[in-house]
């Protein structure tokens, strides 16, 4: 009788994930990895976001196989750092991991990735690459994202110039993928199976322009923040806008938007909105103003004009291509951009018709190609 020879066993990896945005970026890697012969994925989150992070997980199929719980209220660095690494810690000691993913800037992706290499397991760095250029913009993401880069065995760049950024700081060439961003494997994933429900009314109220608003960034946070709601109501009034405003289940947010936005007849402020509906919300606005990272990459895809909240952008491709613009954090700088914009139809729909430049929705697959390459003996 002749043996058959075994298929090689499949690599167990560890993924590791905590907030809102790396549930959707890692959504389709974790989705791609059940589906495969090949892999056999450990989810565990670290619950950085408790709600939001559930609610994410739920929207977008995501069953995790391991639930830390480290958040608190109004966490500071500090103490979620340490909590991340001693329940991070924990999960990896001795365990059999071939390898690691972990996703973007967040601090249960950097603690995520230095407990994997404390334990000798090989790194991959989903979203690797992206730099505002300065340390401490945006705080603390930028600092995070570098040091993952220190750890990382393989460097999963979004783009191009995300993978020239790599190379530039010493990175083999030869540890980079460019993969295009996963964010747009799970956008195309939503849009195939339908969005969710939009936060705007039905029909307009009247001939006003429709406007999406996120803010949350620690660096906007105090009165720079509550100076932007302020203009959020300014740009509201002049042009009869309707805006929607998911807020972040952040105190410090709440504490900045609430007593400026709370009540203006203009603005719904709603609580976070699950994936479905967000995106549904996005794609019936006719302008986003964000600090966010992910809504950047996603508003483009959807055919809506951004203004970045921001005084850097690790995103530079969606500003070069013409779908965003970097307006920074100054209230009458952002209110007169604002403005102009929307008076200007043409340019309004010039910016939405450019086509989105993080990629094709095959990043995941590109990812676990690569992960399959390298850890099959
Ligand atoms: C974090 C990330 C940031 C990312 C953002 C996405 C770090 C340092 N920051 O910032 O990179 O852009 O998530 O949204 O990793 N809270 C809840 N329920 C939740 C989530 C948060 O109550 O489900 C409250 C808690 O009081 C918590 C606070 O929000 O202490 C801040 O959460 P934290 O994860 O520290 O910071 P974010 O600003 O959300
Ligand atoms: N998002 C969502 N519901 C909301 C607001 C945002 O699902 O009410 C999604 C959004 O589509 C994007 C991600 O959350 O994919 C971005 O999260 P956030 O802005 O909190 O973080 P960042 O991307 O700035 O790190």
């Amino acid at each position: 009788m002749i043996d058959t020879p075994r298929p090689p066993a499949p690599h167990r990896v560890l993924v590791v994930l905590g907030t809102r945005p790396e549930a959707v970026k890692l959504a389709p890697v974790v989705r791609a990895m059940v589906a495969s012969p090949r892999f056999e994925p450990v989810v565990v989150t670290t619950g950085q976001h408790r709600e939001m992070l559930e609610q994410m997980l739920t929207a977008l199929e995501v069953v995790p196989d391991v639930r830390l719980d480290v958040m608190r209220e109004r966490q500071d660095l500090h103490g979620l750092t340490s909590r991340l690494a001693r329940e991070l810690g924990a999960v990896v000691a001795g365990a059999p991991f071939d390898a690691a993913v972990v996703q973007g800037d967040t601090t249960t992706a950097y603690s995520g990735a230095l407990a994997a290499f404390y334990e000798g397991i090989p790194v991959a760095h989903v979203e690797a690459g992206l730099r505002s250029g300065v340390a401490t913009d945006p705080f603390p993401e930028e600092l995070n994202r570098r040091l993952v880069a220190r750890l990382a065995r393989w460097h999963f760049a979004p783009t191009a110039p995300a993978a020239e950024n790599l190379r530039r700081e010493g990175v083999p060439v030869e540890d980079v993928e460019v993969t295009g961003n996963t964010v747009i494997d799970n956008l195309l994933w939503v849009v195939g199976r339908g969005l969710g429900t939009s936060a705007f009314p039905p029909a307009r109220t009247g001939g006003g322009p429709r406007i999406v608003v996120t803010l949350h960034r620690r660096e906007n946070q105090g009165d720079t923040m509550a100076a932007l709601a302020r203009t959020v109501a300014d740009v509201a009034d002049a042009r009869d806008a309707e805006v929607v405003l998911p807020l972040h289940l952040s105190p410090a947010v709440r504490d900045a938007v609430l007593p400026v936005l709370g009540d203006h007849p203009r603005v719904r402020v709603t609580g976070p909105l699950d994936y479905l509906d967000f995106t549904a919300t996005l794609a019936d606005a006719d302008l986003a103003l964000t600090d966010s990272g992910g809504v950047q990459e996603e508003a483009p895809s959807l055919d809506v004009p951004v203004l970045v909240l921001r005084r850097t952008t690790e995103r530079r491709e969606a500003v070069d291509a013409g779908a965003a613009a970097l307006v920074g954090t100054d209230p009458e700088e952002v209110r007169r951009y604002a403005l102009d914009l929307l008076d200007d139809p043409g340019r309004l729909r010039r910016m939405a018709s450019v086509a989105n430049p993080f990629g094709d929705g095959r990043a995941s697959a590109r990812v676990l190609e690569r992960l399959d390459r390298d850890l099959t003996p």
